[in-house]
């Protein structure tokens, strides 16, 4: 798509304007907020949405017949039904809401997972994993004295499929890929991926944490068996997240925490569960962050996940060639399919010096390892400065961004 085709399509400054917060200014400069990686930014209508709920409905859900119950109920389970349209699921239950990706992923690997892997089993993950994506298959693996191998990315960043395929054995149950790189942005071939792991009779699980905020996703199209995301990188409120599961799979594993919600009768004797996809889901659950989710969908819905992927590609692209312009400056990470994440170094500043100056300009990026510790060791660095757009930046912040670079390096090197 050109430029200027983008720029009428796109309107940046209307969507900038369902953002209070980025009115605000941050040391008496106007905020340029660069870290949706982390997290992103709330439009007003998820706000009103959260506010609304405690004002108007509050009220427990599933439990009462009670009139403020029943609204409580019914506008949970129309989240639901927002998530399912949106992830393209076949059914509502195949949705299970959790507190994020980070235990989205847990449930798998310790339900599904402690079923499945004995020893001598293998999972395969891949080099460009968050940490989320890692400790609980360690955690698993250990448990059952099963194998965690890791499939190498070659120095673009991008997985190197012919490496993946080989590592697939009879003893792989199960593949766990990310579906974008949070410290690198590369986009990995998931469906591909995922052929490769059914063709080997193993399991699918995609950690879409950076999937859902940059890529339209269609899990039927995927063809994965998981999916887990995070709201509050899309736009939702934090602690509320979604676990896709495909329906035989969920069905047939065990539940993941006992308590009040899963259960359909309970005696001392024996409790039977109740049916998905609330097995999964003991106790109260985050009722305001999953009507704040279906919000925050929706308005990513009425924008388009394919204008919202055109428009963070122009600025990717923008923000990489004036970034490349500056002496000493390093991308690490630039595979051919990138979501909107620029990870760098300067030469002779620690990234941590960097963030602290660029936020004396209202500039937030992150520095450090991004959760990713292995992915650093593989590109020989301790930490990366990174940058990462949303659906309300534009190509000035990417200015205001290698100005502000380009000051850090006059602070070192006069
Ligand atoms: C790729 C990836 N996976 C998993 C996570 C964990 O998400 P959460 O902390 O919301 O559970 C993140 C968060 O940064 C991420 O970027």
């Amino acid at each position: 798509m050109s430029t200027i085709a983008l720029s009428t399509a796109y309107d940046v400054d209307r969507v900038r304007r369902d953002f209070p917060i980025l009115k605000r200014s941050v040391h008496g400069k106007r905020l340029v907020y660069l870290d949706n990686a982390a997290t992103t930014q709330k439009p007003q209508a998820v706000i009103d949405r959260i506010q609304r709920y405690y004002s108007d409905e509050n009220s427990n859900v599933h439990r009462g017949v009670h009139f403020l119950s029943e609204i409580a109920t019914a506008a949970y389970e129309a989240a639901r039904t927002t998530v399912k349209r949106f992830l393209n699921a076949r059914d509502e239950k195949e949705i299970v809401f959790t507190r994020g990706t980070t235990e989205g992923i847990n449930l798998v690997a310790s339900s599904w997972g402690r079923r499945n892997v004995g020893a001598g089993d293998e999972v395969l993950i891949t080099a460009i994993e968050h940490h989320s994506n890692i400790v609980p298959w360690q955690l698993l693996c250990e448990e059952k004295g099963a194998r965690l191998r890791v499939a190498p990315v070659n120095d673009a960043g991008e997985i190197i499929v012919e490496e993946f395929a080989r590592l697939l054995t009879p003893r792989t149950k199960i593949v766990a890929v990310g579906h974008a790189s949070n410290a690198l942005g590369t986009i990995n071939p998931v469906k591909r991926l995922i052929a490769l792991a059914h063709a080997n009779r193993s399991l699918a699980l995609v950690d879409g944490a950076q999937g859902v905020p940059h890529l339209a996703v269609d899990v039927q199209d995927l063809d994965c068996d998981f999916y887990a995301f995070s709201g509050h990188k899309v736009y939702g409120p934090t602690g509320i997240g979604v676990l896709y599961g495909r329906e035989a799979l969920l069905d047939a594993m065990p539940p993941y925490q006992g308590g009040g919600d899963m259960i359909l009768s309970v005696t001392f004797e024996k409790t039977t569960y109740n049916a998905l996809p609330y097995k999964f889901e003991a106790g109260t659950p985050n009722i305001a962050g999953a009507i704040g989710l279906g919000t925050a969908l929706e308005y990513v819905a009425s924008i388009g996940p394919s204008n919202i992927a055109a428009h963070e590609h122009d600025l990717l692209q923008y923000a990489t060639s004036k970034l490349h312009e500056i002496p000493g400056l390093r991308i690490i990470g630039e595979a051919a399919e990138k979501a909107s994440v620029i990870s760098f170094t300067l030469e002779g500043v620690h990234p941590h010096d960097i963030g602290t100056i660029l936020d004396q300009q209202g500039i937030a990026i992150r520095t450090g390892h991004h959760c990713a510790q292995p992915l650093m060791m593989r590109f020989n660095v301790p930490a990366t400065s990174r940058a990462s757009f949303g659906l309300y930046n534009t190509r000035e912040e990417a200015d205001a961004l290698a100005a502000g670079v380009r000051k850090v390096l006059e602070v070192f090197r006069g």
